[in-house]
């Protein structure tokens, strides 16, 4: 499973990367706004620190413009995927996109039947948000479980990026499903590698070997 950062800050980005475990980065305009800068120079310097998929989203609503966008933002770095939101046009500028060579992520998905509609526009990446979905009451991942069947009965190769990750729990539910990739905010990832019986352990470790008067070199 594939494990990307959610976030902007391209010094948070370096930081997290440094742990050896960011295979992408997905961003979005909250997040390009939070970071203060200019979107362009935000990817292509995210872009110049990690090789793997890096998300940028186009914000016109209509498809002449999220062509328009979707290629300049595919022009940053050859590392770009463009996000587009899982509306009509999204779709369609995805599967014309998707016929140009330029890998798509299609965003806010909330549906099994959307992400089915994102895999025949020729989506790369579909983006089911659980967080969203579980911030309503609704399963987030029973979406991604769906989604995995519908996506192996029929052979599509669109990739499930399971994203709004609220908890390491989240990453494990999503793991288990089948899901291709998760996107993390940094305190997740940080969160992954932390268990209290490892920290208890490694305690009562040292202090045993302090009793035993040794060193090892
Ligand atoms: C992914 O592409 C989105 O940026 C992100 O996961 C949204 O998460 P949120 O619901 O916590 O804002």
């Amino acid at each position: 499973m594939q494990l990307f950062i959610d976030s902007a800050d391209a010094d948070e980005v370096r930081a997290t990367a440094a742990n050896g475990f960011v295979d992408g980065v997905t961003t979005n305009p909250s997040l390009i706004a939070k970071s203060g800068r200019k979107m362009k120079e935000a990817i292509a310097e995210i872009c110049s620190i990690i090789p793997g998929p890096v998300c940028a989203e186009a914000v016109a609503t209509d498809v002449d413009g999220m062509l328009a966008e979707g290629r300049y933002l595919a022009r940053i770095a050859s590392n770009v995927v463009v996000n587009l939101p899982l509306t009509e046009n999204g779709l369609r500028a995805c599967r014309t996109l998707a016929d140009e060579g330029v890998r798509v992520n299609v965003t806010l998905c909330f549906s099994t039947v959307q992400a089915l509609l994102a895999a025949k526009a020729g989506a790369y990446f579909i983006s089911p948000f659980i967080g969203r979905l579980e911030d309503k009451g609704m399963d987030g991942m029973e979406l991604i479980r769906e989604i995995r069947r519908v996506y192996d009965n029929y052979g599509f190769a669109t990739n499930i990026l399971s994203a709004s990750i609220r908890s390491a729990d989240h990453v494990r539910q999503a793991a288990l499903a089948g899901s291709d990739c998760a996107t993390l905010p940094p305190r997740i990832f940080a969160a992954l590698c932390r268990h209290d019986l490892t920290d208890s352990g490694i305690a009562a470790f040292l202090k045993d070997w302090k009793s035993a008067g040794q060193s090892i070199l």
